[in-house]
């Protein structure tokens, strides 16, 4: 179980993220933060395209990150928030979940990581946070142990 103060250090790292989010056409911005087991946090941001279903969300573009670096078996946590910036402020009320893409993405680092990892959802306006185990998000997984991967 990620700490309190930890789960709020994720979700700032995940505003600031939001805060360099590319997205002209949808202007819902999306920041994700990855905790590390070393304490690391790894950051990232959608990006889309104006073919709109090339778009990237911002955890898939952070769990990249992790990977390319070799660390996809060191998550332990993640959070997301997501609004529509008005000026230099996030907005929106509800927290932001993760897509049935991302779930899948996150299921993968998390599997390697050997972890049920937590994924804290944020508001725009941070007042919301709904804190789960990716299993809720994403029950009876397909992952790298259904291909002996895992052992
Ligand atoms: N988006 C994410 O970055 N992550 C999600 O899990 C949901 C959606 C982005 C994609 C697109 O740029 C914008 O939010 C609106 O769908």
């Amino acid at each position: 179980m990620t700490d309190t103060t930890t789960r709020d250090a994720l979700i700032a790292a995940a505003r600031d993220a939001a805060s360099r989010a590319y997205a002209p056409y949808s202007g819902f911005h999306v920041g994700a933060a990855l905790l590390l087991k070393n304490g690391d946090i790894v950051t990232g941001a959608n990006v889309e395209n104006a073919s709109y279903g090339l778009t990237l969300c911002a955890e898939t573009a952070a769990v990249a990150k992790i990977a390319n670096e070799g660390w996809i078996g060191e998550l332990t946590a993640v959070a997301i928030i997501g609004g529509r910036p008005d000026g230099a402020v996030l907005t929106g009320s509800d927290p932001v979940h993760p897509c049935g893409r991302c779930r899948q993405i996150l299921n993968e680092a998390a599997e390697r990581s050997r972890a049920d990892i937590m994924v804290h959802c944020a508001s725009g306006d941070g007042h919301a946070v709904k804190s789960y185990r990716l299993s809720e998000l994403l029950p009876a997984s397909f992952g790298p142990k259904d291909l002996g991967l895992i052992g």
